[in-house]
């Protein structure tokens, strides 16, 4: 047997819910409270999440039992298994470019994922240090531009957080990986209900609840329905080749309709929670919902600085952030790691330092990016960008998108209709299911991209 091959038993998590919260850990990340949050915000509220929502329900879930199922089946990491899933349909090798293509969407996310988690482990220690002072807008707009425009500084963050997620997944999967989401996953429920019932007490509530949960579909754009999709599978983790990775994983008897039902469901409590945390508070200080991705660094900090006990939730409110996030590391990570010792014969240890090292240099880009180095800015036909934004933009609303239509199409009409069943064990679920990942998920996933790129118009 191959030596990294997930058939053996160390390489197996040890339960159900050890798997659940491994799989709910990289689910619920940065793209729960800080992206969710500013999307929701930039796209006008209720709608988009009503939008998302569907997208959850109906693409994202199907999606998720459909990689799980490849990597259950193929029990390698991602392209080995989707070619072991093609080989036994009688299918040609190639088809395992859609779990390749997975892991370079993941290794990419992770690039500038360490980096955020970099600015969110700097703002611990400012939140901690009473840095957001009486938290005047200019003072923490001054805060969070030094921070990004300080390469050096950023640097130092995400290396930390880098070397954080080698040292944790060069352990292994059970020592590694299930050990510390065992620890965090918990601690970060806590947290975030504390805060939310904190945000409900001091903030204003019911702006909150109408903004988020009152659609005006009058404020909804086709950009703003590509968004939903895209980060309905940035959130879950799908396409990334986290979702085959982790059910090369899944020990024999688990159910994979139930277990993706749980974990979506988690996923998107998180993020609704985490929308209730941060929404009351932004209205009640009369801030800008709309403000971007510095909504939780540059709007969020002017409350911590004025409300009764800003510096305790604030500092709370990073830690749980940096909990979340570096969970999601850890899972971006594994399919490289794992790859280099199945492929390439490496240790663990070796392995996870590669992939670290790989992750460290790209990450350099990012940091290039907000420091404003013009290495890390470049014009388009559609205008100027910079490192970052491309690569977000790429992943999330491109890459993550054609890699979930990808999956819809091979495991609905490619793949061996009995092997998949088979894997989802269960024959009700898998007659609801078929017909959703045959024709709904690819038609609408098809039908929002040729909306966007103006082909047509609905
Ligand atoms: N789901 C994670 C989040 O919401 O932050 C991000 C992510 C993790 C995306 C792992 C993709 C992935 F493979």
């Amino acid at each position: 047997m191959q030596q990294g091959s997930a058939s053996k038993d160390s390489t197996r998590w040890s339960s159900r819910f050890a798997y659940i919260l491994a799989a709910t850990g990289a689910a619920v990340g940065l793209g729960n409270i800080w992206k969710f949050p500013y999307i929701t915000g930039e796209n006008g509220g209720g709608a988009f999440v009503l939008v998302y929502l569907v997208c959850i329900l109906f693409i994202g879930i199907p999606v998720m039992m459909a990689e799980v199922s490849i990597g259950k089946f193929g029990r390698h990491t991602p392209g080995k298994s989707t070619v072991e899933v093609a080989k036994a349909s009688g299918k040609p090798a190639f088809w395992g470019f859609i779990g390749w293509m997975g892991v370079l969407s993941g290794y990419l996310i992770l690039s500038f994922y360490v980096v955020i988690t970099g600015w969110g482990l700097a703002y611990i220690f400012k939140a901690a240090d009473g840095a957001f002072g009486n938290g005047t807008p200019a003072h923490i707009q001054t805060l969070f531009a030094d921070l990004t425009a300080n390469g050096w500084a950023l640097v130092g963050w995400t290396s930390l957080v880098v070397l954080g997620t080698v040292l944790v997944v060069g352990k292994g999967v059970k020592a590694g990986l299930e050990r510390a989401v065992s620890a965090l996953m918990p601690i970060l429920f806590l947290l975030l209900i504390i805060l939310a019932v904190y945000a409900a007490i001091e903030g204003d509530f019911w702006a909150a609840l109408h903004f988020m949960f009152d659609p005006d579909f009058s404020k909804l754009t086709i950009n703003g329905v590509v968004v939903a999709l895209g980060h309905s599978f940035f959130t879950l983790s799908l396409a990334s080749g986290i979702m085959i990775m982790y059910g090369a994983y899944l020990p024999e008897g688990v159910s994979i309709a139930k277990s993706s039902l749980w974990i979506a469901f988690f996923d998107t409590l998180v993020a609704l929670i985490a929308g209730m945390a941060i929404y009351p508070i932004v209205f009640e200080h009369h801030l800008a919902p709309g403000s971007g991705p510095g909504l939780i660094f540059q709007t969020l900090p002017i409350a911590f600085g004025q409300m009764p006990g800003g510096q305790l939730v604030g500092t709370l409110f990073f830690i749980m952030l940096v909990f979340a996030a570096f969970t999601s590391a850890l899972a971006l990570i594994e399919s490289s790691v794992a790859w280099l010792v199945e492929k390439r014969g490496f240790s663990r240890w070796a392995a996870a330092f590669t992939a670290g090292f790989g992750i460290w240099l790209l990450s350099l880009g990012t940091i290039a990016a907000t420091c404003g180095l013009p290495i890390a800015i470049f014009n388009t036909p559609w205008g100027q960008t910079n490192f970052f934004d491309a690569l977000d933009y790429l992943t999330a609303n491109i890459l993550l998108p054609i890699g979930g239509l990808l999956l819809a199409v091979f495991t609905g009409w490619i793949a061996n209709k009995k092997l998949i069943a088979d894997m989802i064990d269960s024959p009700a679920v898998f007659r609801l299911w078929q017909p959703i990942i045959k024709f709904l998920a690819p038609i609408a996933i098809l039908l929002v991209f040729l909306q966007l790129v103006g082909i047509i118009h609905l």
